[in-house]
């Protein structure tokens, strides 16, 4: 699928089929729409699309007719109207499109074609069955987008974060008997290959060196071989990197604290944030900017096994801080103490963790927003207003010495619990003890990164969130 820019108007463009918007206000100037819209008795919502075929006046064999809502169009109601655009073309078959320009309240005509290629292109996404090779079944290959504006680095921009939500989307889906953590270390090496990323992998022994133990602790019940992936983009010469550092549990079992068994199967999902951060890295290495970016990804199974770690048990984390593991099912923070502790080496200019880390943030926040907390208030507003460009919601829950009290342990320095008050936010202060010498924020994304039911699949969240906070940093 292609993107270009258009200076032409909806009649002569002539191609397959032309999108339309159409809100409550609209009077199309083209007199025969405007008399089939009433006709139809469409309804200007958005989520509604009407297809209109042969129309007098119009070159192209279609006009699909979308619904925007509001006469000031917000920028929910945009992606909802393109998003049911979407479904209507895969159904039609059209291969050379055009979509009309429209005024989004708050935004201007760059967001507006960067939020179109992104929304378009992210659509075409499909779950890729095991051992079925097919490409994507999508018929689409152009389409022009209407522009007052001679500029295509926002339609670069919206692939490739669409590419890099597709990436991510993938490893997701991907079950956790082929995504171990092995194959995001191949899979962030292919990135490392296409991209020309430096690219490195801690093995076992290396991290026992280090004194990961609490990392170790984790992934000792599989048979699955942990890995510490790291990826980095250079972009501006020695400027302090950004880092993003991804939990990757390719399966939690929850360890001998078992999960129950009903909907366990999600839990190949736990390793979203890694896939989001691998994601975000592939965006960014194509648009290349003048900034320089690490993600680090922890990568375990968790699993039961006569090796594995036992409630009660205590370890030493890198950072020297003992932890004792009243629940291995608490797994995640876990692993990313160590990492957390791990990134110091590369000097970051901030830390933020992204992370499928509790159940409790789900109850709070629903499948809408993802949780942020942060030590750094500036940080997170810079968070909170890239969310609000991206239209990748969060939501900041506080992060306070109230909350981390209850972390206390009789055998060590921390329990990796807290009980069942606010228990994203315990998870948050956990971390939170790791990151004390750099700016630093947690994206608890258990409720976001994948849908469950019949619309079950990853979502690819939050990499446009991600690639929209370091985009606003660069040059900063
Ligand atoms: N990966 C889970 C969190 C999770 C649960 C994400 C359900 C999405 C859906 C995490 O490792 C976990 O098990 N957390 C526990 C923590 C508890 C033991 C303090 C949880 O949330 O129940
Ligand atoms: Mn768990
Ligand atoms: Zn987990």
């Amino acid at each position: 699928m292609e993107f270009s820019l258009i200076n032409e108007t909806i009649q002569n463009f002539e191609g397959d089929g032309v999108v339309v918007f159409s809100n409550a206000d609209t009077v199309f100037d083209d007199e025969n729409v405007q008399k089939l819209i009433e006709l139809n008795h469409f309804e200007s919502k958005s989520g509604k699309v009407l297809l209109l075929s042969l129309v007098a006046g119009f070159k192209s064999k279609q006009i699909i007719v979308a619904g925007l809502g509001d006469a000031v169009v917000n920028a929910k109601d945009y992606v909802k109207a393109l998003s049911a655009v979407s479904v209507v073309l895969a159904e039609m078959k059209a291969k050379n499109l055009m979509i009309q320009n429209v005024e989004i309240k708050g935004f201007d005509e760059s967001w507006v074609h960067e939020t179109t290629a992104k929304v378009m292109r992210n659509a075409t996404y499909e779950i890729q069955k095991i051992g079925d090779d097919s490409k994507s079944s999508s018929s689409i290959e152009h389409i022009a987008v209407q522009s007052s504006i001679d500029n295509t680095q926002a339609l670069m921009q919206g692939q490739a974060i669409a590419d890099g939500m597709s990436l991510t989307r993938h490893l997701g889906d991907l079950p956790s008997n082929v995504c171990t953590p092995s194959y995001l270390a191949d899979a962030a090496m292919s990135l490392a290959k296409e991209f020309n990323l430096e690219y490195e992998v801690l093995e076992e022994s290396d991290m026992d060196k280090l004194g990961m133990e609490s990392l170790l602790s984790v992934s000792k019940g599989s048979i699955e071989p942990p890995k510490l992936i790291s990826l980095s983009y250079q972009g501006n010469g020695n400027e302090k990197p950004i880092v993003l550092v991804g939990k990757g549990v390719t399966f939690d079992s929850g360890g001998i604290s078992l999960k129950p068994g009903a909907g366990m199967d999600e839990m190949k999902y736990d390793m979203c944030g890694a896939a989001c951060v691998l994601g975000a890295m592939r965006a960014i290495a194509q648009i290349k900017p003048n900034i320089n970016l690490v993600v680090v990804v922890p990568s375990v199974e968790n699993m039961p096994a006569h090796n594995a770690s036992k409630p009660g048990d205590v370890v030493k984390s890198m950072s020297g801080q003992t932890i004792e593991i009243l629940n291995t099912d608490a797994e995640g923070r876990l692993i990313l103490c160590d990492a957390l502790t791990y990134v110091k080496r590369f000097d970051p200019k901030v830390v933020i963790d992204v992370a499928t880390l509790t159940g409790a943030v789900i109850i709070a926040l629903g499948k809408h927003n993802s949780g942020l907390m942060s030590n750094d208030q500036d940080l997170a507003d810079d968070i909170i207003n890239a969310s609000k460009t991206a239209l990748d919601g969060v939501w900041q829950l506080p992060i306070e010495d109230e909350y981390d009290e209850l972390l206390k342990s009789n055998f060590a320095d921390m329990a990796n619990i807290g009980g069942r008050e606010a228990a994203s936010i315990t998870a948050g202060c956990f971390l939170s003890r790791f990151t004390q010498d750099y700016r630093w924020a947690h994206l608890d994304i258990a409720g976001t990164a994948w849908l469950s039911g019949d619309k079950k699949g990853a979502t690819g969240r939050p990499v446009s969130l991600l690639t929209q906070f370091i985009m606003d940093k660069v040059g900063v």
